[in-house]
């Protein structure tokens, strides 16, 4: 993808806004799916797989991802998924305010541009970011909160992070029910393609 898309500004070739990223990533990791996805999944940073692949949630938390979206009547490719932060911090750390900060513009006009029926956060760090809060992400997962967003309010779904599913396997439904409560939104908008054959 390219500015010629229509995506300039999000599709980001260059930047050396944070030095100690510039160091620890091999590459830059934009978003992926289609530019009027009704649902954009944010999560927090690329982690080693997909800073080696150059594509968002493509390690073992994108095949959790992946395979409730499929349950819930979702294709990946029907959705976008981004991150907070488009480069793989040290050791995987959480990305420092300054580095959310320093991505923020990016993120803000890739929404823009999608402009999305519904913004679900993956995790604590994407969901006190886009939210602006404190946010408990164990007991606020399926709730919907109206935020401005990419210039306009826009609806913000909180949900787990794949990844604490693989930590505790207990917490797998409730990601499943949040990923199908995405679905339906996306659905009641006449968005999103539906698989039936799934
Ligand atoms: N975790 C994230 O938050 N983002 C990714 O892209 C992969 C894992």
């Amino acid at each position: 993808m390219s500015d010629a898309d229509g995506m300039e500004g999000v599709e980001v070739a260059e930047c050396t806004r944070c030095e100690a990223l510039v160091d620890s990533r091999s590459r830059i990791v934009n978003g992926d799916g289609p530019e009027d996805a009704a649902v954009l999944f944010v999560g927090e940073a690329p982690g080693a797989t997909e800073d080696e692949e150059g594509v968002p949630f493509v390690g073992r938390s994108g095949d959790v991802l992946d395979d409730e979206l499929r349950d819930a009547g979702l294709a990946r490719a029907d959705v976008r998924i981004t991150n907070c932060v488009r480069c793989r911090p040290p050791e995987n750390r959480d990305p420092s305010q300054g580095e959310l900060a320093n991505c923020r513009p990016y993120l803000e006009r890739e929404i823009e541009l999608v402009d999305p029926e519904v913004v679900v956060t993956l995790g604590k760090v994407p969901g006190e970011h886009l939210l602006g809060r404190d946010v408990a992400v164990t007991s606020e997962a399926g709730s919907v909160e109206r935020v401005e967003l990419g210039g306009e309010p826009r609806e913000v779904l909180i949900c787990l992070h794949p990844a604490a599913t693989l930590y505790d396997a207990s917490q797998r439904d409730a990601f499943a029910a949040t990923i199908e409560k995405a679905a339906t939104i996306a659905g009641e908008s006449g968005g999103q393609s539906q698989l039936g054959e799934f």
